[in-house]
Order: structure tokens, then sequence, then C-alpha cells
């Protein structure tokens, strides 16, 4: 179920049968010479909805679509927040879902800019409850899609060389089986961009003039990113049913 496309009847009635939600969370931000600046949120997104589509009786959130992306802010169309405003921002979506019985939040995310301060948000939450000397309510799990079971071994055999940490042949490709008409092509040089340290913006551009770190984009094929979906909605499928029958919520 895709909780846009329902009604406050519809998730009321799926509350009786189960307190899980997946909130895909990513980034906008710019992905090199031809990945699409919706790249990290389309991806867990696309996952997400696949595994709704696959039969799986999951409900889906809204995306969660602009992140911690101010290194990239020196390319056009790049949005970022700040992580105090990520931090409150989760808070207040967790607490809207709380007020309405959900019980387990699990995040699937597509940016690794974001593991850090999403976990500060789940520590902050989880504080605001121990301080108070009460149940949170709630238990929240983070999961990289790319952390997924069986994903990141078929990452490795898909690209061998190449891949790198931002602007990934795998992420790409992934937007390429979705979105096929979108698929770009462009001449690098070098083939597979350097890596470097994350620091500002000005920096990161300087380091990474066209926006690719240790990636090779070229590598990606609609196919490789269609095995890549297979693979990562039978994980999420599993893991979300898990999730689901963890102990009871205090
Ligand atoms: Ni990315």
């Amino acid at each position: 179920m895709l909780l846009h496309l329902s009604t406050w009847s519809d998730v009321e009635a799926f509350l009786e049968r189960s307190k899980t939600i997946v909130i895909p969370i990513g980034s906008n931000e710019q992905h090199g010479p031809t990945g699409l600046l919706g790249t990290d949120w389309l991806c867990p997104e696309i996952i997400a909805h696949e595994t709704h589509k696959g039969g799986a009786d999951i409900l889906v959130g809204p995306t969660f679509n602009v992140g911690m992306a101010q290194h990239h802010l020196g390319f056009p169309g790049t949005i970022s927040i700040r992580p105090s405003t990520f931090i409150a921002v989760i808070g207040d979506w967790v607490h809207s879902l709380a007020v309405h019985g959900f019980e387990r939040i699990y995040f699937l995310n597509g940016h690794g800019g974001n593991i850090a301060t999403i976990e500060a948000a789940f520590s902050e939450l989880y504080a605001e409850a121990s301080f108070g000397r009460r149940p949170a309510g709630f238990a929240l799990k983070l999961r990289n899609w790319w952390d997924l079971p069986g994903v990141m071994a078929l990452v490795r055999q898909q690209f061998p060389t190449g891949h790198g940490s931002h602007a990934t042949p795998s992420e790409i490709a992934i937007t390429q089986w979705a979105y096929p008409d979108t698929v770009k092509s462009a001449e690098y040089a070098p083939q597979i961009a350097g890596s470097g340290p994350i620091r500002e913006a000005a920096d990161f551009r300087a380091r990474h003039p066209d926006g690719r770190m240790g990636s090779d984009p070229s590598l990606a094929t609609p196919e490789a990113g269609e095995a890549l979906v297979q693979a990562a909605v039978r994980g999420l499928a599993t893991e979300v049913e898990a999730f689901g029958r963890e102990p009871k919520i205090l």
C-alpha cells in the first residue's frame, strides 16, 4: 500500500493488521554528468514501490527526498538541509506516525551522507523518552538499500572495478531501469574518477570537478539495475516482515 494513494480510513484499517511503515529517504543532489539529481531518493523509492507492487503487504510512506547534501551545493540543482533541521524533521515525521499507532518505522536510505544524521535523529528520539522516564512507543530502523541481503554481493559481481562511492554505476543503473527515458551518456576523463575527503561544497567541487567520486557511471545498464532491484525487493520484503514480528513495543 502506498500512503499517498490511500485514504485515512485505508490507513486506519492497515493499522489493524500492521504497525509497520517503510519510509524511503534520500537526498536531492548532483550525481555526476549523467546521474539524475533524484538518484538517492529515487533508488529507495523504486525498491519500496516495487516491493509493494510485488504483492508484499507493506505500507510505504512519502519519500523523504531532501537530506544531507551540503557538500554538493557547488553543483546546480542540489538542495540540502542542515543536520539540525534534518534531525528535527525526522522527529516530526516519527511523532506524526507514532500518534496514529505506528510502532515500527523503517527508513530505507539511499544516501551515505544521511547515515550519521539519521542515527543522531534516532538517538534524539530515544533520549526524549529516556529523559522523560517513559517508553518511546516506537522502534526505528535504518537500512541502506545497498546493505539489504544479497545486494552488495551482486554489486561487486556486476561492477568489480569503477563502482566508487558517488554517482556509482549501481545507483545509476537502478534509475536507468525505472526511468529509461532519462538515460544519458558522457565522455568521462578520467574514466574512473578520483576519490578524496568530503568537506564543504567549494572544496568538493575543486576535488571532484564533474561530481563523481571513484566511479565510472558508463558501466551502468538498465539490465543491471533490474537485477539489483529484484535482489533488493526480496531483501526488503523479508526484513520488513521480520521487523514487524519483533517483540511488542513498549
Ligand atoms: Ni547517490
